[in-house]
């Protein structure tokens, strides 16, 4: 049985360079082959070179086994090749073993330590962007099997493959900035593979922001993290939204004494729209409800509370947690259909931001998230809210800043309420 390789593809399996070590990486968009090649490689390696040794790898377990491991059963079952018979799966050792000697230790890196002893044809890795350099550094010392005199154009081979790095990391640095003739960069777009299911690369269009499809579908070196946070907000984003009395309200919350932060919204199934936010100094949270009540007293819908998970751990000064003390305060008024909708735990950062942009525009030109101008220190956030250079950390005030302009304790907070909610009803798998 044969394949029909895509272009990338054959590239990654063919060495143009005469050097004993050959070193690749493939990167690639989301489905875009990565796995497919590796192990196809590590297959051809161990057909062709009888006894030799490979080590395949992730960082974590779990992707060795559930993936990797995977994608070389059905490869070796799309061969016709037998177990039992063209080869044997060693369970207790994880190993992979030939008929003609060749075998395949399937390894975490977790603890690099543990593999400091072996001599190796090829390593395969997976997830590159995801193992340390140093990790990298260890392994191109382990490339020292012996050869075999009958092994006809031999070469020690390290491949990987990768996602594109958030930011330009030690594989751009490796592979890119400073390349030595021996490496190889491939870059793959999952638009060029044409076995994934029709409309796939459109699904993704429509879900992720356009700096994030260019990274993780086009496969292009990008820099998320750099300049705004909030990327593509334009003023088709900004509309006059009118609050609807009937309709569920939405209070999404981040819980600080200074400055309190809820921001008010109603949702569609696709859309959100700020409408209002209610950010207070030196405050509490029974008394923002007191707030929210003078602007709202006759609100008829339901109303539905979302926010920071861990606003809802017990603080010790106080009995309840914050969305009791809501939910209470709010039944006090008289609002009956009252709802709490967190998540049991918050998820990184990263994930609210990417979340808020692909909401903002996604890749196929879609805006779903509308903020009215009432809500101004919501979009003094999105307007002013940077990484710091060079680091994907965003650039928050210090207290001196924040001293000699007050402005600036508004950062952060009222970005973090309005994220909140988006990453709850629309979370990017990342
Ligand atoms: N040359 C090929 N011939 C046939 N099918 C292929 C080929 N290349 C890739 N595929 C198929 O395309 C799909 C995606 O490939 P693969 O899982 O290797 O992508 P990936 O880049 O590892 O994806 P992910 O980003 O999810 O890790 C799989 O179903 C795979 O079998
Ligand atoms: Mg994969």
């Amino acid at each position: 049985m044969s394949y029909n390789l895509l272009k990338s593809q054959r590239e990654f399996l063919e060495i143009p360079h005469q050097n004993q070590l050959d070193v690749a990486v493939y990167q690639g968009g989301f489905g875009s082959g990565k796995t497919f090649s590796g192990s196809l490689l590590g297959i051809l390696l161990c057909l062709k070179f009888a006894g030799i040794r490979g080590l395949v790898g992730a960082q974590t377990y779990t992707l060795v086994r559930d993936t990797t491991l995977q994608s070389y059963l059905e490869h070796l079952e799309h061969f016709n090749l037998k177990e039992g018979e063209d080869y044997f799966w060693i369970s207790s050792l994880q190993k992979l073993v030939f008929k003609n000697g060749s075998e395949i230790l399937f390894r975490t890196f977790e603890e690099p330590n543990k593999l400091k002893s072996l001599n190796l044809g090829f390593v395969e890795i997976e997830e590159m962007s995801d193992v340390p350099y140093s990790t990298f550094k260890m392994l191109l010392g382990r490339m020292r099997q012996s050869i075999n005199p009958k092994w006809k154009n031999f070469r020690y081979r390290i491949f990987g493959h990768t996602n594109p790095e958030i930011r330009k990391g030690w594989i751009y640095k490796t592979f890119i900035e400073n390349k030595k003739e021996n490496y190889r960069f491939i870059s793959a777009p999952t638009t060029q593979n044409i076995y994934l299911p029709d409309g796939f690369c459109e699904e993704m269009k429509k879900l992720y922001d356009d700096e994030y499809y260019r990274i993780f579908v086009l496969a292009q070196n990008g820099e998320y993290d750099k300049g705004l946070v909030v990327k593509d907000f334009s003023n088709e984003n900004i509309k006059n939204i009118k609050y609807q009395p009937d309709m569920d309200l939405h209070i999404t919350c981040d819980f600080n004494v200074d400055p309190m932060a809820w921001i008010l919204a109603h949702k569609t199934e696709d859309k959100v729209f700020f409408f209002d936010e209610i950010v207070l100094e030196n405050t509490t949270t029974a008394k923002t409800c007191d707030e929210f009540f003078s602007r709202y007293p006759n609100h008829k819908g339901k109303i539905i509370i979302n926010g920071d998970a861990s606003g809802d751990n017990r603080s010790c000064t106080s009995e309840y947690t914050n969305y009791v003390i809501i939910k209470k305060k709010l039944q006090s008024f008289g609002f009956e259909d009252i709802e709490i909708k967190i998540k049991p735990f918050n998820p990184p950062i990263k994930n609210r931001i990417i979340a808020f942009n692909s909401m903002i525009h996604s890749a196929n030109g879609e805006r779903r998230l509308f903020v009215d101008k009432k809500c101004e220190k919501l979009l003094y956030n999105i307007y002013n809210l940077r990484y710091q250079e060079g680091s994907s950390k965003i650039d928050l005030p210090s207290y001196t800043q924040i001293k000699s302009s007050k402005e600036l304790k508004f950062l952060m907070h009222p970005f973090d309420a309005a994220s909140y909610l988006v990453e709850f009803y629309w979370a990017i798998s990342l």
